[in-house]
Parts: C-alpha cells; sequence; structure tokens
C-alpha cells in the first residue's frame, strides 16, 4: 500500500474535484477548499457540482472514508505537506491571453498558510513563465517551501479514467535540491501510479508548461485538419469520412481525434490555443504558432457552414421554420456548454428566424443559462415532434442510436443533419430521410 500523504487542492472545478476525489481514492488524506460555497456544499453532501461520468460514485466512495474533507477557508490546507493549485485560468474578457488573477490571488494566499518544507504543485494550465513567477513568489515569503509544475491532461467525460490512469506524469522540477524534494513528494503522491508502469517525464518549468499547451495545440490541429479535408471534399465531391479511415490506418497519422464535423469547443482547446498565441506574440516568437490562427479560423467557419446547410435544406425558408436541435453540450457525456458549436449553432439559426427547439440528456440547465431564447425540451421525442429539420450537433449516444423509422413518424419532414458524422447514411437514407453532413456528398 502506498503511503498516505496529507494533501490540499485548491480551486474545486472541473480539474481540481476530480484530482481532489482520485488523490482520496488513491489512500491519501485530501482537504479540497474552494470559494465557491454552493460548490463546497454540494461536495461535502458527496455530489459532483457538474456532470461527469463516475464521479458522484467516487465522490461518495471517498467522502464515506472520512479522507476527503471540503472547506471554503484557505487555512484548512496547514498540516498538508503537498498543494495542489487547481484553479481556472480562463480567457481575459478584454482579449485572448489568459486571465491569471484566480492563480495569482490563490497562490498569495495560499503562501500564508504554508508550513516549513511544504510543496505547492501547479496543475492549472497557465502560459509559459508562469511557474517561475510562483516560484518566486512562493519563495519571498516561504524560502524552504517547493514549486513544482504538474500538468493535467483529463478528458471532460473521462476524467476519473484520465486521473487514475493518465498516459504520463510530467514534472516540471525547479533545479537542485527544492527539486529534488519536490521529485521525492510527488513521487510518493503517485506512487500507485508508478507502480503500473505510468510513464514519468521529469523537466524544467518552462518545458512542463509548454507541454500542456503543445498537446492541445497539436490535438486542435489534428481537428482543424480533418475538418479542412472536409471543406474540399464538400467543393470536391468527396467524402471526408472515407478519407479520414484512409489515412488513419497510417499509425504516423491514427485515426483518433480525426472526425471531422462541427469542430471543437469546450473550456480547454479554443481558450489554451488562443492563449499561447498571445504568449508567444509576448515572447517575439509569434510567427511560430500563427498557424494556431488558421486552426481557430477553420473550427469557427465550420460553425458557419453548418448554418448555411441548415438554411439550404430548409429551401432558403428559415423564418418560422421548427428546427430540432439535438445536443447542446461541447462533447456527449458532458454538460458543460462553454464555447460550445453545438449552443452556437442552435443560437444563430435563431436569429435567422427558425424556431428552435434544442434537446440534451445532461446540458439544458447550463445551455438554458447562456441561450435562454432558446426553446428547450427534455423530452425527446416531444423535441423532435413536428420539426422541419432535425440537427444532430453534439453526438451523444441516444443520438446516434436512434431508429429512423421511429423519428420520422414524429417530424414534419424527413430531414437529418449530422454535424458530427455521427449516423449510419444508408440506415437513414434508407428510410426515406435526406441526410446530409458536413465533409460528405
Ligand atoms: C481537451 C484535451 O483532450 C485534454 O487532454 C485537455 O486536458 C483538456 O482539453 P476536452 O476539452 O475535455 O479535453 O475535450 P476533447 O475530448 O479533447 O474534445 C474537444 C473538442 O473537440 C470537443 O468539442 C469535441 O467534440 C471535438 N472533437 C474531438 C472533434 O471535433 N473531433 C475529434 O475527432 C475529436
Amino acid at each position: 500500500r502506498a503511503a498516505n500523504v496529507q494533501i490540499s487542492v485548491i480551486g474545486l472545478g472541473y480539474l481540481g474535484a476530480v484530482h481532489a476525489a482520485s488523490m482520496a481514492k488513491l489512500g491519501h488524506h485530501v482537504v479540497g477548499v474552494d470559494v465557491d460555497t454552493d460548490r463546497v456544499e454540494a461536495l461535502a453532501a458527496g455530489k459532483a457540482p457538474f456532470f461527469e461520468p463516475g464521479l458522484d460514485d467516487l465522490l461518495s466512495q471517498v467522502m464515506a472514508t472520512g479522507r476527503l474533507t471540503v472547506s471554503t477557508e484557505m487555512s484548512a490546507v496547514e498540516g498538508s505537506r503537498v498543494h495542489f493549485v487547481c484553479v481556472g485560468t480562463p480567457q481575459r474578457s478584454d482579449g485572448q491571453a489568459a486571465d491569471l488573477t484566480y492563480v495569482d490571488a490563490a497562490v498569495e494566499e495560499l503562501v500564508r498558510h504554508l508550513g516549513a518544507g511544504d510543496v505547492v504543485v501547479g496543475k492549472s494550465t497557465v502560459p509559459v513563465g508562469t511557474a517561475q513567477r510562483l516560484s518566486d513568489l512562493v519563495a519571498t515569503s516561504r524560502p524552504d517551501a517547493a514549486l513544482a509544475w504538474n500538468p493535467e491532461f483529463l478528458r471532460e467525460g473521462f476524467a476519473v479514467q484520465d486521473t487514475l490512469h493518465p498516459d504520463r506524469l510530467v514534472y516540471g522540477l525547479p533545479d537542485g535540491e527544492a527539486g529534488e524534494r519536490a521529485a521525492v513528494v510527488l513521487d510518493e503522491v503517485y506512487a500507485t501510479l508508478l507502480a503500473e508502469d505510468v510513464p514519468r517525464i521529469v523537466t524544467d518549468y518552462p518545458t512542463a508548461e509548454l507541454v500542456k499547451v503543445a498537446a492541445n495545440s497539436f490535438l486542435a490541429t489534428k481537428i482543424s485538419f480533418i475538418n479542412a479535408m472536409a471543406e474540399l471534399c464538400e467543393v470536391a465531391g468527396g467524402d471526408v469520412a472515407r478519407l479520414a479511415d484512409a489515412i488513419g490506418y497510417d499509425a504516423r497519422i491514427g485515426r483518433r481525434f480525426l472526425n471531422a464535423g462541427l469542430g471543437f469547443g469546450g473550456g480547454c482547446l479554443p481558450k489554451d490555443i488562443r492563449a499561447f498565441r498571445a504568449r508567444a506574440d509576448e515572447l517575439g516568437a509569434g510567427d511560430a504558432v500563427a498557424f494556431l490562427g488558421e486552426v481557430d479560423a477553420i473550427n469557427t467557419r465550420r460553425r458557419r457552414r453548418m448554418v448555411e446547410l441548415a438554411v439550404e435544406v430548409l429551401g432558403g425558408m428559415v423564418e418560422s421554420a421548427e428546427v430540432t436541435v439535438l445536443g447542446a453540450a461541447f462533447k456527449p457525456d458532458s454538460d458543460d456548454v462553454r464555447d460550445s458549436p453545438a449552443l452556437d449553432v442552435a443560437a444563430r439559426l435563431a436569429e435567422l428566424g427558425a424556431v428552435v427547439t434544442v434537446h440534451d440528456p445532461q446540458a439544458i440547465d447550463n445551455a438554458r443559462a447562456k441561450q435562454p431564447q432558446l426553446h428547450y425540451e427534455r423530452d425527446l421525442e416531444a423535441a423532435l415532434a413536428g420539426a422541419d429539420a432535425v440537427l444532430l450537433l453534439t453526438e451523444w449516444k441516444q443520438y446516434r442510436d436512434l431508429d429512423p423509422e421511429r423519428v420520422g413518424t414524429l417530424v414534419a419532414q424527413r430531414t437529418i443533419l449530422d454535424g458530427r458524422n455521427a449516423l449510419s447514411r444508408t440506415m437513414w437514407t434508407d428510410a426515406g430521410w435526406q441526410y446530409r453532413a458536413l465533409g460528405r456528398r
């Protein structure tokens, strides 16, 4: 059994809540701190403050062991030896750069409660250079404390699995004794994972910070690459799904993350590539990642194309057309609507005068808070009733499993737009549907 480490987790949003519960699952004693009272109350009751498969179960399990406690007071971290900083770094409202207000405030408050020899571990996604700056800040009031950077790669919908079975661990460490000490402590924290041969990459601060944004930039580029090919397929009469299968067999390319469609959204990829560009500009290396501007542009063009396609199938008569949008979350198995392509398309069609009804298995409350003018329907069959066009924009399993015959009896027009290339074209056309998709004839 691995050593039991006293851990604090500061920030109990997506990353922090999952990290705190997972560390308790590994056998550690964890105290989670967040300024948001509602969030802390929900967690204290063993409830995840957002939808994430497996998290409620994990929370009630670890809460019952007494190894996870939560608090709104930063002083609760006293007594912990390792402090994970998991607060958000959203896009700034006045531009593309990351907003570091929360990270800075959290660390400034945290240092007042640090004990001798404590280790502060940054997990938030930050512009390169932040770790060194925070390390200096920690050193001014606690010269015997150390700071490490340990980026997190979890995906929403698989967050628990990704945290307990990561592809790799990355330690960004300072030189010398402080770095060695931080590595020993992190090895204790992750002992169970290391025993399962999870690769561990030890490096300096800037590399660790860059690993995270490089990984997300690569993934965003891969998606936009296939979506650029979709644009070509549309004008040349090709089929991007077949193309993706064909190039994906090349092991150097690989089929994963080559699903063409509405493109990427969410709380990470869009803001991370923008913040990366802004930081590269500051460092005088803007040219090196200027292509990420193109990646972003390709991505937003897909949303426009989807709206055009909807207008086209409605014969240009969008005004008062009944449009059913399947999916509001930025991806399946999530209730997150941050920068959601689906919700964006729904809102644009409503602006053009369509009567848009949105269905989503989990994200309706979040979607309504963002786009209150749309109609929302929790019952799938009721949402489909009377539709002039159905748009599948987030590929939840229950949509992929829809029976075209059954749905055909509910709608006014058998017209379906598959924004995620998630349905079988032959099944739908055989059932008499007009089937249209992005990047396919
Ligand atoms: C991403 C990274 O994958 C993760 O490693 C990082 O820690 C945080 O950002 P996440 O935002 O949860 O995770 O979602 P992800 O599964 O990466 O999907 C991002 C977006 O890309 C979604 O909108 C998804 O629909 C879209 N996508 C994904 C595609 O359009 N095509 C694909 O082939 C894959």
